[in-house]
Formats: structure tokens, C-alpha cells, sequence
């Protein structure tokens, strides 16, 4: 069935949505998105996800071309007219089209507004049940991955360089050290029950759902050290996970052909996972 999307104030059929040649999320990537995970048709953590698009527009003088409450406005109709029970809900900004191609940022240009619905099983899913297998591969992004844009190259190609090697993602390494997944954050349990990820800085994405899955470990009386991990420290984990809008959680059961743990989903990614989803579930709007 076709969708009903949203393009710049209209809510038309996905066929019929264009976007000029000129715009510049299609010449240079200058656009930012966010993705809202969608259960029982509503929105989870969308505050969080509204948050961080005004800021990275804010890093990138991209002016929003509508407040944050329309933009709630527009993924509720579209949740509505899609009929969208579990998913989720993408949503990209780019900084519009000058009708020409210039590097710098053109002036009195109207910034591009697209949202669209896409269907997923996210609370059934297989990979939360078997686990997923990671390489690690090198962090060739640029330098502001706390800005959320739409230059998704470099992990499209750590993602396919997993899926050519038949397994499910990348973790990305930089100095030795892993900053995150290719589309997700990522996390170890030490042999003693220590939750480990990466301190926030422009290395990553400040993943919204890392920030409950933080506050929640904490209330679950988990020992959390946000602190930089080598693949080395991981192989050796007694779990390991990763989470997004798209997945929540994750449980990562191989890394680099090396076992973690039992080779199961461990009992913290596992625990976490389902007080997300309870409280997701009770919380969205
Ligand atoms: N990706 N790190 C990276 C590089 C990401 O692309 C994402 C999200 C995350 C997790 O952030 P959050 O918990 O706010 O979803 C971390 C989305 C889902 C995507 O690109 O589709």
C-alpha cells in the first residue's frame, strides 16, 4: 500500500513527493534527521529526539521551518493516515535548495521537511531473541558525529562490509578504542557486573535511547562507567549490546568470530531491554 508522507507542508502519496535537484541534503548531505520508534501507534521518547534535531540544526544554522510541537503534530497525522501500529517514524530537515550549487550557506533559502512512516517489528524481534555478530572495522567518519546528519556513507559501507562478511553490523574503532555501531551505541558487561560505554563527546551520536537505558541501569542498581572500551577488553565481556530507536537492545553474542560470553543474550542487555520497553510502552505519546 502506498504511504502518505509529509514534504513541506503537505501530506501527499509517496510517489508523488519530489524534491528539486538542488536541494542541498541531495548535493551535499547538508540535512540532519531523527528517527522516533513507534509502538502501539505512539511515539517513544520523541522529546528526546525533538531535543537533539533543534540542536543539530542549531550546530548547522539550519532554521527549523516548524516548531517542534507541529512537528509532533505532523508524525501523530501521519501515524494516523498510515494506520502505523509499530515502527517507527524518520524525519529529516535538510537546509533547502539556492536553485544552484554553492558551497557556502545560501541566504533566504526554506529548509526542506520530510517525514515518512516505515512498518517494523520491533518489540518481536529475532535479533533480540538470537543476538546479533559484529565486526569491528576502522571509524572513517568525519569529526562532529554528535550531530545527527544525513552523511551516512561512511557507516552504510561499515554496514555492508558486515553483511559481505554474513554478519549482522560494525562496531567502529578509532585509536584503538570502539566509539559505537554503525547506526546504533554500543555497550559491555564486565566479568563483575560493570556496564560499560563511551563517555559522550562529538565522537558519537548522544543516542537518546543511551540516556534512558543510563538512568534505567542506574535504578536497577547496575554499576555504570561511561569510559572508552578496546575490542581487546570486549572479546574478553561476559555480555555486550547495543541500542537505538530501532532496536533498543540489542544483545551482541560475537565480535570478530570470538564468542561473548555463553554466546546467548546476557542477562543485563536482556534486563534492560524489557524495562525499556515497559516503560517506553507506558510513556509513549
Ligand atoms: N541511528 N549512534 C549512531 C551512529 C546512530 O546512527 C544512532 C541511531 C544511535 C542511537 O541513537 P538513538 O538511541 O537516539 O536512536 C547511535 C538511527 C536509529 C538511524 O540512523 O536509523
Amino acid at each position: 500500500m502506498e504511504r502518505i508522507v509529509y514534504l513541506d507542508g503537505e501530506f501527499i502519496k509517496e510517489t508523488e513527493a519530489k524534491v528539486s535537484i538542488f536541494d542541498r541534503g541531495f548535493l551535499f548531505g547538508d540535512a540532519v534527521y531523527e528517527v522516533t520508534a513507534v509502538i502501539n501507534g505512539k511515539l517513544v521518547d520523541n522529546e528526546g529526539h525533538m531535543i537533539r534535531l533543534q540542536r543539530s540544526c542549531s550546530e548547522l544554522q539550519i532554521a527549523l521551518p516548524a516548531t517542534l510541537e507541529q512537528i509532533t503534530a505532523i508524525q501523530k497525522k501521519l501515524i494516523e493516515v498510515n494506520q502505523l501500529n509499530e515502527g517507527g517514524i524518520y524525519l529529516q530537515v535538510s537546509r533547502g535548495s539556492a536553485g544552484d550549487r554553492d558551497f557556502g550557506y545560501p541566504e533566504n533559502v526554506t529548509p526542506t521537511l520530510v517525514l515518512f512512516t516505515q512498518a517494523r517489528n520491533l518489540l518481536n524481534s529475532p535479533k533480540a531473541v538470537k543476538g546479533m555478530k559484529v565486526i569491528t572495522t576502522e571509524d572513517i567518519r568525519w569529526k562532529r558525529r554528535d550531530i545527527k546528519t544525513v552523511g551516512l556513507l561512511a557507516p552504510c559501507m561499515a554496514k555492508q562490509g558486515a553483511l559481505d562478511k554474513q554478519v549482522d553490523d560494525a562496531w567502529l574503532i578509532e585509536d584503538g578504542y570502539i566509539t559505537e555501531g554503525s547506526s546504533n551505541n554500543a555497550y559491555i558487561v564486565t566479568n563483575d557486573g560493570v556496564l560499560i560505554t563511551r563517555p559522550l563527546s562529538n565522537d558519537i551520536l548522544h543516542g537518546i535511547t543511551r540516556k534512558a537505558l543510563l538512568e534505567l541501569a542506574e535504578q536497577a542498581q547496575i554499576q555504570v562507567e561511561e569510559r572508552p572500551f578496546t575490542a581487546e577488553e570486549a572479546y574478553q565481556a561476559d555480555e555486550a549490546f547495543v541500542s537505538s530507536a530501532t532496536t533498543f537492545v540489542w544483545p551482541v553474542v560475537e565480535i570478530d568470530g570470538k564468542t561473548i560470553g555463553t554466546g546467548k543474550p546476557g542477562s543485563v542487555a536482556t534486563k534492560l531491554r524489557d524495562i525499556y520497553i515497559e516503560l517506553a510502552t507506558q510513556n509513549a505519546e
